[in-house]
């Protein structure tokens, strides 16, 4: 894999960063977003989703696992597996994660490792103290790498 590293300066800037990813990320493209708590994971989704003309508010769905928008250009599946760390059931998450004509997003991705493709794209961010965050992206996809760039 290939890594670029971003430092964003604020919440807008991450929104952004997103928005660009949403414009360069084929359809079926998988993003594993890694961080703290408050480290900006939604943000970034917010941007993709942003750039994806979904208009629905995009929380951490925490409580629901999953969340699927389809009201935009392409569909935004937004898992949150926090609450699967002690889960050992299938749930039939597979089923939904790399939806061919869509782009998934997947916070807390360690706790569903075995469901996750190689082919994903992995974005971690630092918080570094006040609105200032290291974004850092590995990836396979190359076309994404450059536009990024
Ligand atoms: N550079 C930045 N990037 C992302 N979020 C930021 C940044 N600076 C400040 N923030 C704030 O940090 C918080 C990040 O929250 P959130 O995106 O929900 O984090 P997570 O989903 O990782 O728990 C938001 O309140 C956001 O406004
Ligand atoms: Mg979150």
């Amino acid at each position: 894999m290939k890594q670029l590293e971003i430092i964003s300066s604020s919440a807008n800037e991450t929104m952004e960063l997103g928005k660009k990813i949403a414009e360069l990320a084929p359809a079926g493209s998988i993003f594993c977003l890694t961080g703290d708590l408050g480290a900006g994971k939604t943000t970034l989704v917010r941007g993709i989703a942003q750039a994806l003309n979904i208009k629905s508010v995009v929380q951490s769905p925490t409580f629901n696992i999953m969340k699927i928008y389809f009201d935009g250009i392409k569909p935004l599946i937004h898992i949150d597996a926090y609450r699967l760390a002690d889960v050992d059931t299938d749930i039939g998450l597979d089923e939904y994660i790399g939806y061919e004509t869509g782009i998934t997003v997947i916070e807390w991705p360690m706790y569903i490792d075995n469901l996750i493709p190689e082919t994903a794209n992995e974005i971690n961010i630092v918080n570094l103290g006040n609105d200032s965050r290291r974004i850092t992206i590995n990836t396979n996809d190359d076309g994404l790498l450059e536009g990024l760039k």
